[in-house]
Formats: structure tokens, C-alpha cells, sequence
């Protein structure tokens, strides 16, 4: 039977990475990730906030660029994070998939978004639609993220905040409030198991496999 081991409980602050898809200069993917980091600073989280702004396009420049060793080195410290892209021509934008494309799955034994926890928000300039979060949801998966149930989805952005950035009282930031309390708790209940989770028959099958063939090699050497 598989048991749950027994470890020590985290007891630091979570700490949460936020990734907004929009270089505007009065982004509303932007406004709604501060409004967040804000507001689970309030719980009590550790926040950081990557700014996109001179993030080569992917495969553009060697990945000891300093904006990606900058993203690389904030996915693999977070232990939770929040994507929120604009919706635009019915997906999420190249800037938001950019970032997420720069994140190797792993190196090594460094796996910078396995296992992490995962809020996912977007801002629509039309009506309410869920198309950004759907696939927001999608490259969760492939990083291998816990993607919690809730999510924010604020439409007719420009209406929702106010001059000075902050977001206007209305049941969407009260959805926001909802999405950040669940990512705390869900963040707190697995960083504690994080390897527990990312342990894999298929990756430990493979590996023995490769220690095999190494130990075969060197036995003819
Ligand atoms: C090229 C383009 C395509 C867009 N497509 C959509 C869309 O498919 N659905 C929608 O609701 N809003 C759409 N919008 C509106 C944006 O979602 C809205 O302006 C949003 O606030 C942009 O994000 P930002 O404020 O973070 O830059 C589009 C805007 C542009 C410029």
C-alpha cells in the first residue's frame, strides 16, 4: 500500500509567483494579479511578481539571459503561483505563453513548476468567457501543476478598477478573494508532499533502467 510519508510541516509563508500576460502600460491582467498578490499577502503568503517587460521571445537568446534566469529561478523558489492573461482573439496572449515556455518541465533533478499549486485568472474586454482560463488550464496540466477548482474570470475589465490600480468592490473581487483563500489552503495542505506527489512509477522504472545500462557499460570498460 502506498503510505503517505511522514514529514516535518513547512512553516514558513507560501510563497506564491505571479505571472500576468500583458505589456500595457495600464494592463488589467496585471491590475487583477497585484489586486491578488495583495490580497493572499493579507493571508499571510510571500509574493512575487514577474515583470514580462524585456523577456526575450523564447529560443531568441541563450537561457542564461538574465530575465530567464530571473523567471527560472522565481518558479523554481515558488511553491504555489497565479497565471492571469487577458483573453484575445479567444485564447490567452503570446506574452503570458512565452513565460510559461521558458520554464523547462525539469533539468536534472530541478523541477521548477512540478507539483506546485496553481490559481488561473483572466481579464475579457467582452462579455464573461472562460476561453483564457480554459487554456491556462491546459498548460497547468502539462507543467504538472495542481490547478485548484476556483478561478477569476473579470469581464469588462476597464469597468472593474478604479485610477490608482485597485479593484473596485463587486462580486469579482469577492470571487478573487475566494480564489486566493482556496490557493493558500490548497498550497499549505501539499508543499509538504511535493516529492511524495511528483514520485512516479513510469520516471522510477525509467530510471532504474538507466542505472542498469550504466552499470552495464562500466562492467565492459
Ligand atoms: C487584438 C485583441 C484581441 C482581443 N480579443 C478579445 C477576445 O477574444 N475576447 C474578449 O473578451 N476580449 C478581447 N480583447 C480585449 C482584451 O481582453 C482587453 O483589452 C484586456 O483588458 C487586455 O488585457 P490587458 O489590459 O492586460 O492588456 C481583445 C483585445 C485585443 C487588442
Amino acid at each position: 500500500m502506498l503510505a503517505i510519508p511522514e514529514v516535518p510541516r513547512l512553516t514558513h509563508p507560501p510563497r506564491l509567483l505571479f505571472l500576468y500576460g500583458s505589456l500595457r502600460k495600464r494592463s488589467y491582467s496585471r491590475l487583477l494579479a497585484e489586486e491578488a498578490a495583495r490580497i493572499v499577502t493579507d493571508l499571510g503568503a510571500e509574493v512575487r511578481i514577474f515583470d514580462p517587460t524585456d523577456l526575450p521571445l523564447c529560443d531568441a537568446v541563450p537561457a542564461d539571459h538574465p530575465k530567464v534566469v530571473e523567471l527560472r529561478a522565481l518558479s523554481e523558489w515558488s511553491e504555489g503561483q497565479v497565471w492571469s492573461s487577458p483573453e484575445k482573439h479567444g485564447t490567452i496572449t503570446g506574452i503570458i505563453k512565452n513565460q510559461i515556455d521558458w520554464i523547462p518541465l525539469n533539468v536534472g533533478a530541478v523541477r521548477p513548476t512540478q507539483g506546485r499549486t496553481l490559481a488561473v485568472m483572466q481579464v475579457s474586454g467582452g462579455s464573461q468567457s472562460f476561453n483564457a482560463v480554459n487554456a491556462l488550464r491546459i498548460l497547468g496540466r502539462w507543467m504538472r501543476m495542481f490547478t485548484i477548482p476556483n478561478q477569476s474570470s473579470v469581464a469588462k475589465a476597464y469597468e472593474q478598477f478604479e485610477e490608482d490600480g485597485r479593484m473596485k468592490d463587486s462580486s469579482y473581487r469577492d470571487r478573487l478573494v475566494d480564489v486566493m483563500e482556496e490557493l493558500f489552503k490548497f498550497t499549505i495542505l501539499l508543499r509538504d508532499h511535493r516529492e511524495f506527489l511528483n514520485d512516479r512509477h513510469s520516471e522510477r522504472r525509467e530510471l532504474s533502467a538507466q542505472l542498469a545500462a550504466e552499470a552495464a557499460r562500466k562492467a565492459t570498460e
